[in-house]
């Protein structure tokens, strides 16, 4: 089984970015923990990060075909892209939404998800351990699938 997970922007910026929502550890320790947890599910992952939506676009594009599911922290593009909804309904793979904080009780224009109605589930609020459970969400989904 191969996973693509998928970062959006200022994501790049862990460890230095905000950390009293996204905390002290960098993009490299995150993607290191979930190679870790994808190695323990006997599932192979591909980590990507980009600040461009369109470059987001054409990554969730190239996986019809290749990945099995994906996990996606859209970051701020979860609040304004349609182009990302449509993707991942265009693919249809599983797909789930995680985000280290909790942007329904941050501001109000983070309460909109535009992705979530296309995902199989949101993990969110749980810090960089949430990817680790939407990895499992989504790995016990395609298997019983
Ligand atoms: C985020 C929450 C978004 O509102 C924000 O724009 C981000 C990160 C999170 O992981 O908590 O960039 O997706």
């Amino acid at each position: 089984m191969h996973i693509l997970v998928l970062n959006g922007p200022n994501l790049n910026m862990l460890g230095i970015r905000e950390p009293e929502h996204y905390g002290t550890q960098t993009l490299a320790d995150l993607v290191k923990m979930i190679e870790t947890e994808a190695a323990a599910l006997d599932v192979t992952v591909e980590c990507f990060q980009s600040n461009h939506e369109g470059v987001l676009v054409d990554k969730i594009q190239e996986a019809y075909g290749k990945a099995d599911g994906i996990l996606i922290n859209p970051a701020a593009y979860t609040h304004t892209s349609v182009a990302l909804l449509d993707a991942v309904k265009a693919v249809q793979l599983p797909t789930v939404e995680v985000h280290i904080s909790d942007p329904d009780t941050r501001d109000d224009f983070r309460k909109i998800s535009y992705i979530r109605q296309a995902c199989i589930a949101t993990v969110k609020g749980k810090g960089f351990a949430g990817y680790l459970e939407g990895l499992n969400i989504l790995v016990h989904h395609i298997r019983r699938n």
